[in-house]
């Protein structure tokens, strides 16, 4: 046997012993010696592996000095192991396996989400464009160019919240109706979803913030009649054709004639508001810049907490913005 290898074997038993002189107690450091030993790159791998350079003739007795060494090694490794490691027991300092497994949580949609994809879906099923438009927006796309005079107490029927003067978080979505008239011309049809602000006093069905469709199509011959089948369509399609439903008149200064539409409550047993709508007022359509002797629309404005609340009988508005994982866990 050449010389080195021999002392190399030698150092090999003696780093060992060294290490078996300060075993660890971690079941992890434990795992690791021996790997480091009797594992694939350990110690003993690296002298087996030297085999293929020693003499023929030499090999047998390396051989063998290696496996008597592996032999010890394994020997005193095991007897000193069992002091840390019970063999009857399972468990793992760091990892314990009998403990449940982690259920991961998937998120869901929100409801309020979930219902303006329906909406989405179904307008634009039948030909409407979906565009988006400004928050926070000028006193004149809010309120003036939709026909309310300045000063004039319509302004009062949506308390505003003012971030400057003449500034405002938009009270509805039909500031978009001027923003998409003034950039464009007719015909044109389109839903537009969004936030809106209304400084109004809170209560099951009112927040200070909530969300609106803003619907608009301006043609050459429509009527109130188009109108009135549309949302009558719209209607039966989100919540079944025996739904009851009523027009209701109505004032918006912004259209006219103007109508609300209400829906029967089963749960609550009375009638709930969902939108506001009317033919676009001709004073509107001369402050786009439209004929209004040409031109003809609808409008309307959906509120979807209100749609969402009478879908999945959801009896508080301020529900869908307390984020309760109880409340959104069930959609
Ligand atoms: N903007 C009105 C509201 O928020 C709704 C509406 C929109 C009415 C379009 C008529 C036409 O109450």
């Amino acid at each position: 046997m050449t010389n080195s290898l021999k002392e190399t074997i030698e150092a090999v038993r003696k780093s060992f012993l060294a290490a078996l002189d300060s075993f660890p107690s971690d079941h992890i450091e434990i795992e690791t010696l021996k790997n480091n030993y009797f594992g694939r790159k350990g110690e003993l791998a690296k002298l087996y592996a030297q085999m293929g350079s020693v003499a023929a003739k030499d090999r047998p007795d390396v051989g063998k000095a290696i496996n008597a060494l592996k032999e010890e090694c394994s020997r005193l490794f095991e007897d000193e192991a069992k002091k840390y490691i019970s063999s009857e027991s399972t468990r793992d300092d760091v990892l314990d396996y009998t403990l449940p497994g982690e259920i991961q949580r998937l998120g869901s949609t929100h409801p309020i989400s979930k219902t303006l994809k329906e909406i989405k879906d179904i307008f634009t099923s039948v030909g409407f464009h979906i565009t988006y438009g400004p928050e926070i927006d000028d006193d004149y796309h809010n309120f003036t160019a939709l026909n309310f005079p300045e000063h004039h107490p319509a302004r009062d029927m949506q308390d505003t919240f003012f971030v400057q003067k003449d500034v405002v978080l938009r009270t509805h979505t039909s500031n978009v109706q001027i923003h998409l008239m003034e950039s464009s011309q007719p015909p044109l049809r389109y839903i537009v979803p969004g936030r809106v602000y209304r400084n109004e006093a809170i209560s099951f069905k009112s927040y200070c913030l909530f969300h609106q469709i803003e619907g608009i199509v301006v043609d050459k011959h429509i009527s109130f009649g188009d109108l009135k089948g549309t949302l009558e369509y719209f209607v039966k399609r989100v919540f079944g054709s025996s739904v009851k439903m009523r027009f209701r008149p109505s004032f918006f200064p912004f259209t006219e004639p103007s109508a609300e539409v209400d829906i029967w409550d089963e749960k609550r047993g009375e009638w709930l508001e969902i939108l506001g709508c009317g033919m676009v007022d001709p004073a509107v359509f001369e402050n786009v810049g439209y004929d209004p002797n040409i031109w003809h629309g609808y409008a309307f404005g959906l509120g979807i907490e209100r749609i969402a609340m009478l879908k999945y009988g959801i009896s508080d508005i301020r529900l869908f913005f307390q984020n309760d994982k109880r409340f959104l866990d069930q959609f």
